[in-house]
């Protein structure tokens, strides 16, 4: 087992890629506390873990909220006996519109992306340390590597989230914590079809939303979205020791999305 007996919290659990990653991470021996605003979706997660012999506990929240962003760590230590790791993976899609954009649209973007991995960061950091160190996992995007034609908000939003890793590792290397982003490409989710259909979305693109994906797909190397899985495979690895060198990267799992 790859992370036997590690204590970690994944936020964004109940759907996707932490779906799958707190599934991966259970089978790999850790002991989970899964993170959602969707409390039903949560449980089913849990439920599989353990039917499959894992540990998961639940706690559901908003983590656009900021009590709600620290309470979860506060739960996850409570319920787990300490903190070894979190994946920081909530986020969510921002506004196409520039000139008459919704700046409360604008805001949440830059809340839940960006904001409240801060403020739940700050609240791991001391049950991190009284464990020793640890490892801090936070879900960008390859829209935080180039620049997002879809929404530039989230693309400032995701790019902000490398800045504050890449800083945050500097800071944290001497507490034997280290910090690192993923940055998926476009990933078989449901968010994936809900950032295509959204209304302004269309209107940039003057297209339907299977068009959009098929027009988007064409662009990646590997002519394909990811699989949540192939996303939860990387952060098994950065958050396991076999990383135990790598502090400070933004890795993309991009079917080469990114390379060109
Ligand atoms: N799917 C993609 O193509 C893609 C690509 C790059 C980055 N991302 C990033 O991945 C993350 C989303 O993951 P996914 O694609 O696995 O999505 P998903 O749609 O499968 O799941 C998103 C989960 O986030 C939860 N959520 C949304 N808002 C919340 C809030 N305020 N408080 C608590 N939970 C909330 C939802 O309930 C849902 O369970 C985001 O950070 C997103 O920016 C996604």
């Amino acid at each position: 087992m790859r992370i036997e007996n590690k204590l970690g919290l994944v936020t964004a659990a109940a759907s996707g890629m932490g779906r799958a990653g707190a599934l991966r991470f259970a089978a790999e021996g850790a002991s989970v506390m899964l993170a959602d605003r969707d409390a039903s979706a949560l449980h089913a997660v849990a439920e599989a873990i353990e039917a499959a012999g894992g540990r998961a506990h639940t706690i559901a929240a908003d983590l656009s909220n900021d009590d709600e962003a620290r309470d979860i760590v506060r739960a996850a230590a409570d319920a787990l006996g300490g903190l070894d790791f979190v994946w920081n993976h909530v986020g969510t899609p921002g506004p196409a519109r520039v000139e008459e954009v919704d700046w409360n649209d604008f805001a949440l973007t830059m809340d839940l992306n960006l904001r409240s991995v801060a403020v739940t960061t700050a609240a791991a950091l001391a049950h991190l340390r009284a464990r020793g160190g640890g490892a801090l996992l936070y879900t960008s995007s390859v829209s935080g590597l180039i620049g997002s034609r879809q929404s530039p908000a989230y693309s400032a939003a995701k790019h902000g989230v490398i800045g504050y890793v890449k800083a945050m590792a500097i800071r944290l290397a001497p507490d034997n914590i280290r910090v690192n982003a993923l940055c998926p490409g476009p990933i078989d989710t449901p968010m994936l079809r809900v950032f295509v259909k959204l209304p302004d979305q269309q209107a940039l693109a003057g297209m339907d939303p299977e068009a959009l994906i098929e027009q988007r797909q064409a662009r990646i190397p590997m002519q394909r979205p990811g699989r949540p899985e192939e996303v939860a495979n990387a952060a098994l690895f950065l958050l396991s020791d076999e990383a135990s060198y790598i502090t400070g990267v933004a890795l993309p799992v991009d079917g080469g999305a990114t390379a060109g």
